[in-house]
């Protein structure tokens, strides 16, 4: 088995393949001047199954031709067959046509990276896993909440509450508040498909201590919306998580001026508050499949 590290994430796939303790196929990028990709694979591959390591993080459409690129060069050059880990996935929250005429955007990814004869796809908390039977191609969920609860555990709170998002929101919650032995609770939210806005309601649970999950923090309306409502709880420390950090425009400001102490987030995405990694739990996946 070869790693192939892909241009959108390097960083990760350097830690996978040290966990793994197998090498990395090089691939040389660069933009013609006009902005297009250009790929070269540096080193041969044929006969070989390939894991690609490419996140869809912005900017998704660059890296999803990247990836793109990449898949149909290797198979190309002889590989024998091609997965691809993507610890973020992009478009998955566009999974259904919520208005009339919109474009099932993850859906169309699936079905072209399945043309392209892609064999499996590994990603990190997906954010549709309703979707996954449905794949024309498998995909692995790998669940980011251990590494997560187990980053937090090393930051001593007392007897703080776990407090999430939606149904999807109470699982993700449920598991870190099981790791660290603590209550859990998650809030509704509603999102004007318009504007964006998002309002949230939660059920009163008293606390000091708060530790904030979601599956993403994009554009933070989220995230801040729970903090306020936890302050005018009387919480005193809240920690805003998650896996996937996007932290789209000022997101960063925005949840501190609502109060956080502090983001936490992993390396699903390159970005400053990559504080936990799950480069283990792929590793220990792909062994898994790949002996
Ligand atoms: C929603 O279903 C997700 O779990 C996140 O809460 C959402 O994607 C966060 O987006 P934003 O940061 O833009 O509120």
């Amino acid at each position: 088995m070869k790693l192939v590290a892909g241009p959108a994430s390097r960083d990760i796939a350097y830690k996978i393949s040290s966990h793994m303790n197998v090498d990395i196929v090089e691939v040389e990028h660069k933009f013609f001047p006009d902005s297009e990709n250009y790929i070269r694979i540096k080193q041969p591959v044929k006969g070989e199954d390939v894991v690609i390591i490419q996140g869809m993080h912005p900017p998704q459409d660059t890296h999803i031709f990247q990836t793109f690129l990449l898949i149909d060069v290797l198979l190309d050059l002889g590989a024998n067959s091609v997965e691809l880990v993507s610890p973020y996935l992009a478009y998955t929250r566009q999974d259904k046509r919520f208005l009339d005429g919109e474009a099932v955007s993850f859906k169309a990814l699936l079905n072209i990276l399945d043309k392209l004869s892609l064999k499996k796809i590994y990603t990190v908390n997906i954010h549709c896993p309703w979707l996954i039977p449905e794949s024309p191609l498998p995909i692995v969920d790998l669940r980011g909440e251990k590494p997560l609860a187990q980053y937090i555990q090393q930051h001593h709170f007392n007897n703080p509450i776990v407090v999430s998002v939606g149904k999807k929101g109470l699982d993700m919650a449920k598991m870190v508040a099981e790791y660290l032995n603590a209550q859990y609770t998650a809030a509704q939210s509603e999102r004007d498909r318009v504007t964006g806005q998002v309002r949230v309601e939660l059920d009163g649970i008293p606390g000091v201590e708060a530790i904030v999950v979601d599956d993403i923090i994009s554009t933070g309306g989220t995230m801040v919306e729970l903090i306020k409502l936890l302050k005018k709880r009387g919480f005193k420390k809240i920690y805003a998580t998650c896996i996937h950090a996007l932290l789209v425009g000022n997101a960063v400001e925005k949840i501190f001026n609502a109060g956080a102490d502090r983001i936490i987030a992993s390396d699903t995405i390159p970005n400053k508050f990559a504080e936990y990694s799950v480069a283990q739990l792929i590793s220990e996946e792909l062994k898994k499949n790949h002996g």
